[in-house]
């Protein structure tokens, strides 16, 4: 790297790993400007030479220590359990930056796990970074990684690596909140109405209500249910019911528990 660093240019970035989440955080990056040369896990056959024929700077490599060997900053985004073997076969040179997407090691692991390298952070990215939006959690925090990713996430930089578990925990209700969403569609159309109108409907009012809370101050988030609440109304029916079935407190009680098998391992 040179002093001059140009973050959306300069460093050879490799992928260990390319699966979906690469893929999104791949695509968002090179889709919001990034030329950097780009060399990835050839492994998945098919995801690899998708992503080689639609973009010019990305190659496919079969050997993670060659990856290692033509990158400057290496993404590891593997599962889990196979990230302690991958790191534990391959060799990073000092000076070469680490980037762990995997959930659940901590840095101090990945520092016994890749001695000597200077410079190991940490990131969450989410499906949405595909779309250039979404936030991007990076700890500890980057000015590097901020640069790199400022055109297609809303990074935050992390300090205190215990916290950084907490909102690899609030991610875990991705998934639920897809389902939730189809849900009320689903509902909808077993009233009568035509899929499509169901989905658009429910999708839309809740990226509409999204984009609401994007652009409210925190001190001010928990109003907004009261700023959508009429006395006697439909809204307020609705929350209060929800609240005495225990769904909010149940909602938290699960990112407890994903909190809890963070930290102990996953
Ligand atoms: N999905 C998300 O929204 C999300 C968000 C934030 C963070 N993460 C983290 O990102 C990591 C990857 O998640 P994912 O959802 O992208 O998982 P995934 O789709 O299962 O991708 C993992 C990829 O790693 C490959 N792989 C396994 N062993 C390898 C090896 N020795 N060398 C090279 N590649 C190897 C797998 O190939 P094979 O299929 O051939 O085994 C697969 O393509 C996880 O640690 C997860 O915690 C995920």
């Amino acid at each position: 790297m040179t002093d001059t660093l140009d973050p959306l240019r300069d460093p050879r970035l490799g992928f260990i790993g390319v699966g979906a989440i690469a893929e999104a955080t791949l695509v968002g990056l090179i889709q919001s400007g990034c030329e950097s040369s780009i060399r990835i896990s050839r492994r998945n056959e098919q995801r690899s030479q998708a992503l080689t024929q639609r973009f010019a700077n990305v190659v496919a490599d079969p050997e993670n220590q060659s990856i290692v060997d033509h990158s400057d900053w290496i993404f590891l985004s593997v599962l889990p359990p196979q990230a302690r073997e991958v790191l534990s076969a391959i060799e990073l040179r000092p000076e070469q930056r680490l980037i762990s997407l995997v959930a659940g090691i901590t840095l101090a692991e990945l520092s016994t796990l890749a001695p000597g390298v200077q410079s190991i952070q940490r990131m969450i990215p989410l499906p949405p970074i595909e779309r250039g939006v979404g936030p991007l959690p990076v700890c500890p925090p980057c000015a590097d990684l901020e640069s790199l990713f400022a055109n297609c996430a809303n990074v935050m930089g992390i300090d205190d690596e215990s916290l950084f578990s907490v909102f690899s925990a609030a991610s875990g209700l991705m998934a639920a909140h897809h389902f939730f969403v189809w849900k009320v569609a689903e509902w909808m159309s077993q009233q009568g109405v035509k899929p499509e109108d169901a989905t658009a409907y429910s999708s839309h009012m809740f990226a509409a209500l999204a984009e609401i809370e994007c652009h409210t101050p925190a001190d001010q988030l928990p109003g907004l249910a009261d700023a959508c609440t009429t006395a006697g109304g439909l809204n307020e029916q609705a929350l209060q019911e929800l609240r005495e079935f225990g769904w909010f407190q149940a909602a938290q009680n699960r990112l407890d528990g994903l909190f809890d098998r963070l930290n102990n391992g996953l």
